[in-house]
């Protein structure tokens, strides 16, 4: 049997939060994509800006604090199947104020709901692994970095996918992720650079490329050997 046997092969979520295709988040999702089929997964990939996902809570999918059997619309029963099935999530994004953007918060907000992801003694999500593949404009000397990371592990991996009984949630946090390099001051100045050209580059997105797929490929280890 190879590990592109059906009873053997894993799937992946896939989860794009960026409204251009043609944007770094896109082409980081698709090549995350790509580099999960040949790891052997079966890859469901949300696009969903694309799906025309609407962000906004409604009255259908609020949570019933009194009765976690609830039955929410149907797009989001449709959105949880879709977690169920797979096995592992990654989710690519552009940080925005040191958080996700809108539409994956209201993903979030809407489809991990209550009874559903969490409010169970025996959790449905227990056990699936999560990477976040947050890119960021801030450059990696910039020193906001490294709080960056904290108040991201804190809110993601702490508040929501621990909390929904995740076994393993990554953030693999992407600094540089801007043409031109953006740095914030002492005095809370945004300072932005000049934007490489040429042979310069090439090696500084070919540098960006290579550090998502050593994330990818340290989450899909560690899942292999159920670290
Ligand atoms: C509304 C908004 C908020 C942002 N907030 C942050 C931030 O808090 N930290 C950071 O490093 N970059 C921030 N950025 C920069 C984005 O992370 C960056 O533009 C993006 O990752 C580039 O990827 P893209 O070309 O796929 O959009 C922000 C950008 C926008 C538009």
């Amino acid at each position: 049997m190879t590990q592109h046997d059906n009873s053997l092969s894993r799937t992946a979520l896939v989860v794009v939060a960026h409204h251009r295709t043609d944007s770094l988040t896109a082409h980081t999702a698709r090549r995350t994509a790509a580099r999960l089929e040949a790891a052997g997964y079966r890859v469901d990939l949300l696009d969903l800006h694309a799906e025309g996902f609407d962000p906004r809570m409604n009255a259908a999918d609020q949570p019933d604090w009194g009765n976690r059997e609830k039955a929410y619309s149907d797009e989001v029963h449709a959105h949880m199947r879709r977690i169920l099935d797979a096995d592992v999530v990654v989710a690519v994004f552009p940080v925005y104020w040191q958080s996700v953007p809108a539409v994956l918060k209201g993903w979030i907000d809407r489809v991990w709901n209550y009874g559903f992801a969490y409010g169970r003694s025996k959790p449905r999500l227990a056990g699936k692994r999560i990477l976040w593949l947050a890119l960021a404009g801030a450059t990696s000397d910039d020193p906001v970095v490294e709080g960056m990371q904290a108040v991201l592990e804190t809110n993601l991996s702490e508040g929501i996918a621990s909390y929904c009984g995740f076994s393993q949630s990554t953030v693999g946090l992407l600094t540089d992720a801007e043409e031109r390099p953006q740095r914030v001051d002492a005095e809370g100045n945004l300072l932005v650079g000049e934007a490489v050209s040429g042979a310069e580059r090439e090696a500084q997105y070919a540098d960006f490329d290579r550090r998502a797929r050593e994330l990818v490929e340290k989450f899909v280890a560690e899942e292999r050997a159920g670290a």
